[in-house]
């Protein structure tokens, strides 16, 4: 069992993998600065699992507080979700994205290096690839120039990470692409509480059946799919969150930088989550068509064969699953962690 620090371990992704990592065996020490998360969700984490975390309030680009979790606990690897997400608030202040997640990741790898912990895992996303790829997209793919700042963010860490581990053999990190996580602990207790106005589909739509939102947009109904809306690869958090701790164990055991896909494999259109969202749930979710949005590919899915194959990991859970949870979660906390 290992001392897992886990940076953003507030967070929607993060809370999912600390429940995971402690039902594990492993300790956690989270630490976040709190600016897209609530205490709550850690509350709820260890009345989940029974079973306790150490919390340190904290940013990533403050060097000091990092040097104080390294010496104050024995860590043995980090697993590191702390960063900004939001593709729109990425264009307005692309510089604030580059600070967090791009200054962030370096002050994070910095105070490793000092502390002599070489283990990560990095929250990467498909957006790194070249949108010229055809799905499935498979990690020998070529990456591209993303859309949106935030997508670039990524892929700058990617790259800095690459040739950290090429220039130093004590590195041993994994590059864990997403591709669109949705869906929440079965419990209900822990899921996804994005502040403002949703970006993101899955959020969107659990927000309209609750009343919090007159109607969905779906964006674009011409494009070469099914259907014509636009198909993703949804992936349950937890499913996601049970990804990292394979990773963990590859990574604590080998040397270099590697980049796995976390996905099902199986892509979705937009009018698909729609509708089996209502069917499973039984709730209706109004909505109209829109134009498309900037920067939206038709179809994005992925090969995950080598994670699969590398990783020892396999998905479980299918879109029923994932669309089930999202709504118990949202009717179970309507103003997320604010009730
Ligand atoms: P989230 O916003 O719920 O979690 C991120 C956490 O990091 C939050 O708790 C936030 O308070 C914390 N944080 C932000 N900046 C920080 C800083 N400077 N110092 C310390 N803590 C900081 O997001 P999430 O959906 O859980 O995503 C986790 C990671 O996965 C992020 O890096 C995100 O970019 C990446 N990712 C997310 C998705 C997605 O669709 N959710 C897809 C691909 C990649
Ligand atoms: C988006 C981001 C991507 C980021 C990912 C995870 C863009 C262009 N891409 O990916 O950089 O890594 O989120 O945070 O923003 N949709 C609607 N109506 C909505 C919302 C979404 O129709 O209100 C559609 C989209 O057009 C898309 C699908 O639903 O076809 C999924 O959208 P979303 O959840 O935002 O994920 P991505 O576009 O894959």
């Amino acid at each position: 069992m290992a001392n897992i620090l886990v940076t953003g371990g507030a967070g929607y992704i993060g809370s999912h993998t600390c429940v995971e990592l402690l039902n594990a065996g492993h300790s956690v020490v989270v630490f976040d600065n709190l600016s897209n998360s609530s205490e709550e969700a850690l509350v709820r984490v260890q009345a989940l699992t029974a079973k306790s975390l150490i919390f340190v309030e904290g940013d990533i680009r403050d060097a000091n507080a990092l040097d104080q979790v390294f010496a104050a606990h024995q860590i043995d690897a980090v697993i590191h979700f702390a960063g900004l997400k939001a593709v729109g608030e990425s264009q307005q202040i692309p510089l604030v994205y580059f600070d967090n997640n791009i200054a962030g990741s370096i002050s994070l790898v910095q105070a490793m290096q000092r502390a002599n912990v070489f283990n990560l895992v990095f929250s990467s996303s498909a957006t790194v690839y070249d949108e010229a790829n055809i799905s499935p997209l498979n990690e020998d793919m070529p990456t591209g120039m993303p859309s949106n700042n935030y997508g670039y963010t990524k892929l700058i860490v990617e790259q800095m990470l690459q040739k950290l581990a090429i220039a130093d053999a004590r590195w041993s990190i994994a590059l864990l692409r997403y591709f669109n996580p949705v869906g929440a602990h079965k419990s209900g207790r822990i899921g996804e509480d994005p502040q403002g106005i949703p970006n993101n589909l899955m959020p969107y739509v659990t927000q309209v059946a609750v009343g919090r939102r007159e109607k969905l947009s779906i964006f674009g109904q011409d494009y070469d799919t099914v259907d014509g809306t636009g198909v993703r690869d949804y992936i349950h958090v937890v499913d996601l969150a049970n990804a990292h701790l394979c990773a963990l164990n590859n990574r604590l055991e080998a040397a270099g930088c590697r980049a796995w896909n976390i996905g099902t494999g199986n892509g979705s259109s937009v009018l698909e989550v729609k509708n089996t969202f209502e069917q499973v749930n039984g709730v209706a979710v109004a909505f109209e068509f829109a134009p498309r949005r900037e920067g939206d590919v038709a179809t994005s899915f992925a090969d995950n064969a080598r994670a699969i194959a590398e990783l020892g990991w396999k998905p479980q859970y299918t879109l029923e699953d994932m669309l089930a949870d999202s709504w118990n979660w949202q009717k179970q906390n309507p103003e997320g962690y604010k009730k």
